[in-house]
């Protein structure tokens, strides 16, 4: 694989960043600085440094993107589109958001290039749980919490059992398994309430990383992966 194409597949730099550095002698490939950001390298061997960090290159890119309200879940390439948050290098590469969400809910969304995870994090057959934190009115009681939690006739479709952790009537967890259209804010609407604000805190075994403020990004630990990948086994 090119040089430049293995720093720029890591998110690090675009490839004129990368072409500006290794004419600056700000790359080594195993120890040894390299001027031409077009040389091939070996991408499951080589050991690179670009402006003095090392990078690592893996087949798949694995990105956590804290969603803030007014952008959508998209990969066209339009003002709104979550991957504007996102290097350009990321677009180019294939990577995408995994699921949507709604565009004024927040909260977690990964943004992979690995179709084959996407697609079992999103498949019904796998009932990947996910946590949203809602805010709702009117405040809901406990016959609408056991509702919620047994399963909602919305438009003719059954919903899976979800579970419900109320810290009062206006806000609290929810999680299901499903990831139908709008599906939190339908549940709340057929119990007479209505959402008015939702944050995805967790998919999967992927939690949202507290410390990520709102349009932030980062790539995922390799824990996290691990996590991830291993769902698939
Ligand atoms: N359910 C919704 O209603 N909206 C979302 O964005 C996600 C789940």
């Amino acid at each position: 694989m090119r040089l430049d194409k293995f720093i720029s597949d890591t998110g690090a730099a675009s490839r004129k960043e990368c072409a500006r550095a290794a004419r600056a002698g700000l790359i080594l490939v195993d120890g040894t600085t390299v001027r031409d950001p077009s040389v091939h390298i070996d991408e499951n061997h080589a050991k690179v440094v670009f402006c003095g960090k090392p990078v690592q290159w893996s087949r798949f890119t694995y990105v956590m993107l804290h969603k803030p309200a007014g952008v959508i879940s998209t990969t066209e390439d339009t003002p709104r589109s979550v991957m504007r948050l996102l290097p350009p290098e990321f677009s180019k590469k294939g990577m995408f958001p995994c699921g949507r969400l709604d565009i004024d809910t927040v909260g977690l969304l990964l943004i992979t290039d690995d179709g084959p995870l996407a697609h079992m994090m999103l498949s019904p057959k796998h009932h990947v749980e996910k946590t949203y934190a809602y805010m709702c009115d009117p405040p809901i009681g406990e016959e609408q919490v056991r509702q919620l939690e047994n399963g909602i006739d919305m438009d003719g479709y059954f919903t899976k059992p979800a579970y419900v952790e109320a810290d009062s009537g206006e806000r609290g967890r929810i999680t299901v398994t499903e990831g139908k259209y709008h599906q939190i804010k339908r549940m709340f609407v057929a119990v007479g309430s209505e959402i008015i604000f939702l944050k995805r805190e967790q998919f999967g075994p992927l939690a949202l990383d507290p410390a990520l403020p709102e349009g932030a990004w980062r790539f995922l630990t390799d824990a996290e992966i691990c996590a991830l990948t291993s769902l698939q086994k």
